[in-house]
């Protein structure tokens, strides 16, 4: 599967979202992971995604091996989104920083 990585944490841009077929999206209040059970790897999420947050399971950037596991965990506890809407407020201000990982909430 897919996974959702760091640079979407206080961005949140959602563009990934309406393209899944398979409607693998959830929604927290800073960040969107993939159900890993429903994701079909089609690939059509990882271009969409304007911060380059989206990768295949085996080729997550170095140091965020944990994010496989946090898509899997809280795509079970966080609602489907499957609908685009506005970026968070500051999320221009927050692209590519390191260490979001802290400041996620859940
Ligand atoms: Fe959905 Fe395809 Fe992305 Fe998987 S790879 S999350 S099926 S758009
Ligand atoms: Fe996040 Fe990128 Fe989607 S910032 S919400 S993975 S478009």
């Amino acid at each position: 599967p897919f996974v959702v990585t760091e640079n979407c944490i206080k961005c949140k841009y959602t563009d990934c979202v309406e393209v899944c077929p398979v409607d693998c999206f959830h929604e927290g209040p800073n960040f969107l992971v993939i159900d890993p059970d429903e994701c079909i790897d089609c690939t059509l999420c990882e271009p969409e995604c304007p911060v380059n947050a989206i990768y295949p399971e085996d080729d997550v950037p170095a140091g965020q091996e944990a994010f496989v596991a946090l898509n899997a965990e809280l795509a079970q506890a966080w609602p489907v989104i499957t609908t685009r809407k506005d970026a968070l407020a500051d999320a221009k201000e927050w692209e590519g920083k390191p260490g979001k990982l802290d400041l996620l909430e859940r």
